[in-house]
């Protein structure tokens, strides 16, 4: 063979051996509204460690380009693909129904994920663990062939020892079966259906968060809660994989690096200790201190801050208490989606750039709304002082649970709670938003905010978050559009009543909507169709500011001579057809007068402050 045939042969092998995996190639879908970050993300997506608070030296991302196909039902499941890659290449994480994932897909419920990966032989004498930090929604792992137990939930972690199935000399092949019924069952989902009309949005399927090796010594650290009141006390939880309460230790580091406590404990006992002058953290300054754990041959890396969350009265009215002080809670409704990755964003630097935002017009709080995020996203709520309440994504509006559906939703909430208790910015959970699938009679209310205040003493209870409230929880939240009705006797109503004996907050109103050119917009027919049906729609963003002023000045006046003690402006981005976002969906136009904006904010500080909140000094933004 002479050298050209040589190298036409070569080539022809090459392209035969690239039909024979007869893959579609990776490579982002046009979404109907792209971000300055769509393009950027690459096949490297999410570099960063994802669990900021149980950190160790020995992982691996297994993020990037996987294989993937279309399945029919559950029982594909019997049934799993031959050796070799699957149809499509998928980027992972990523929803199957966005761009950045490569598929676009909007009417696939049953899948295959396949990826081959090593393990470092380093890892030789260390247990193995594989996590997957959400899959939507149910979810099976075969690692080599074996097949591990069946995951329920879109939103919460997945971790299994996969020692026994791994080789460390070679190659190992993963697949993952995923079934996400969305609409089909009475399941927590948030805001997705397949079928988006204005304020429900397109849905998200399979790995939409990452997947990392982990290397842990055989006896570890599984679980770790900490909990650090603003007094310096630290309670601390360690659940160990042998469960027998092996000693452990935990020692903290302020932000210089200086070592102030360390502290010998047991396993699988809670126990507290002390550290003498801590900074607390709060939204203006959001001290932060960083932890090592050891556990016999394991040490952990995490962090915590010190505050104290509490509900008293305060000249009168009840409130809100950050460490011993009221502060007014004012946030956004932040629902966390994007236009090329749907329930993923594009990227960490995306991810914060809506908190710098929020927190450059002076807002000192999200709401998290019936969306779970990546660990991260908290991480940055704490380093940025950002209080968060967090809502237990809700099951579909339009159908109550029955008992089972019902038990699992209570499982899920635990979970959620259970997940990210540690994070210093979570301030509240929120049960029930708006009613949807909550039970008439008050029952499920009172045995749910039982629950929570078991697995979690430390925090608020937000029970119901606008309507159907029978008396549970910490707050009386009442949602209006566009005009706020915060703490204020005369806007009680039956299903919201107003309740001096808890905190009265706005959890929803504003709302305030202006229509932008069409390369701002989700270019999706049903959605553009729908943009009549937000809340008010101004022609210009002279009268959208105005409104919003006029909106600050109730507000700001509810504050100063009634019970108002927080409120949620609705919202941080638009979302598909809805046209109401400080920033349009792709985050490229921000409608408000900034200036404004960050003057009313300010204000509405310190008309708390004229009723007892802390005070605001000149210069201390929230
Ligand atoms: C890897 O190790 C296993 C178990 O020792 C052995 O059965 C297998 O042949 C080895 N594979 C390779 C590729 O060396
Ligand atoms: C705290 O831990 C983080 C993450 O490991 C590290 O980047 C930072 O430098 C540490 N801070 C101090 C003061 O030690
Ligand atoms: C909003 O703007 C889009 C794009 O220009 C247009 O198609 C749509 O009709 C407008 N909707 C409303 C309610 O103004």
């Amino acid at each position: 063979m002479r050298a050209a045939q040589f190298r036409s042969w070569v080539l022809l092998t090459l392209s035969a051996l690239q039909t024979a995996s007869a893959q579609t190639k990776y490579e982002v879908q046009t979404p109907p509204l792209d971000t300055d970050w769509t393009y950027e993300v690459g096949t490297d997506p999410w570099p960063e460690h994802p669990r900021p608070q149980l950190r160790r030296d020995a992982w691996q991302s297994l993020n990037g380009v996987w294989t993937w196909s279309a399945a029919k039902s559950n029982d594909d499941l019997n049934n799993p693909p031959g050796a070799g890659p699957l149809d499509h290449e998928v980027l992972v994480p990523s929803c199957i129904e966005s761009g950045l994932s490569g598929l676009q897909v909007l009417d696939v419920n049953h899948m295959w994920y396949e990826t081959n990966f090593e393990v470092p032989k380093s890892w030789d004498s260390q247990k193995v663990l594989l996590h997957f930090e959400a899959v939507d929604y149910r979810s099976t792992v075969i690692i080599n062939g074996a097949k591990k137990d069946t995951h329920r939930g879109g939103y919460s972690r997945i971790t299994l020892d996969v020692t026994e199935d791994v080789r460390l000399n070679g190659t190992n092949r993963m697949l993952v079966f995923v079934h996400d019924p969305t609409d089909t069952e009475v399941i927590p989902v948030g805001k997705q259906t397949v079928r988006p009309s204005h304020i429900f949005y397109r849905p998200c399927s399979g790995i939409w968060q990452q997947v990392w090796l982990e290397a842990v010594p055989a006896d570890h650290i599984e679980r770790l809660d900490v909990a650090s009141n603003a007094d310096g006390e630290v309670t601390v939880n360690i659940v160990s994989s042998s469960g027998d309460g092996a000693d452990v230790q935990v020692t903290v580091v302020d932000q210089n690096g200086n070592e102030v406590a360390t502290h010998s404990g047991s396993a699988d006992k809670q126990f507290t200790f002390n550290v003498d002058g801590v900074s607390p953290w709060w939204p203006d300054s959001p001290t932060l201190y960083n932890l090592t754990v050891t556990l016999g041959d394991d040490e952990v890396a995490s962090y915590t801050g010190f505050r104290t969350i509490s509900k008293s009265e305060v000249e009168g009215v009840t409130r809100h208490l950050l460490n011993g002080e009221f502060v007014f809670q004012f946030g956004t409704l932040d629902q966390g989606y994007w236009p090329d990755g749907l329930h993923t964003p594009p990227n960490l630097e995306a991810m914060v750039y809506d908190l710098k935002v929020l927190k450059d017009f002076g807002f000192n709080m999200v709401r998290k709304h019936i969306k779970v995020e990546p660990d991260l996203f908290y991480e940055a709520c704490d380093r940025l002082g950002l209080m968060v309440i967090q809502d237990m994504p809700s099951t579909r509006p339009d159908a109550q649970p029955n008992a089972e559906e019902h038990a699992e939703f209570r499982r899920q909430l635990e979970i959620m709670v259970n997940e990210h208790k540690s994070y210093p910015s979570i301030v509240s959970w929120t049960i029930y938003n708006e009613g949807w699938g909550q039970l008439d009679d008050g029952q499920p209310e009172e045995e749910l905010t039982k629950v929570v205040r078991e697995l979690d003493p430390t925090r608020l209870i937000n029970s119901v978050s606008g309507w159907d409230d029978h008396g549970f929880g910490d707050y009386h939240d009442n949602h209006n559009y566009a005009h706020p009705q915060c703490g204020t006797p005369f806007y009680s109503r039956p299903k919201t009543p107003y309740d001096p004996e808890r905190i009265g907050i706005a959890g929803e109103y504003g709302g305030i909507g202006h229509n932008v050119s069409i390369e701002h917009l989700w270019n999706v027919k049903e959605a553009i169709d729908t943009i009549p049906e937000t809340y008010e729609i101004n022609e210009d963003l002279e009268s959208y500011n105005y409104r919003a002023m006029v909106l600050f000045r109730d507000l700001r006046e509810q504050t100063e001579r009634f019970a108002c003690s927080g409120a949620v402006y609705t919202q941080t981005t638009d979302v598909e057809g809805e046209v109401n976002g400080l920033l349009t969906y792709d985050r490229r136009v921000m409608r408000p007068d900034l200036k404004q904006w960050q003057d009313d904010i300010q204000s509405l500080y310190e008309a708390a402050a004229s009723r007892g909140g802390r005070p605001v000094s000149k210069g201390r933004k929230y």
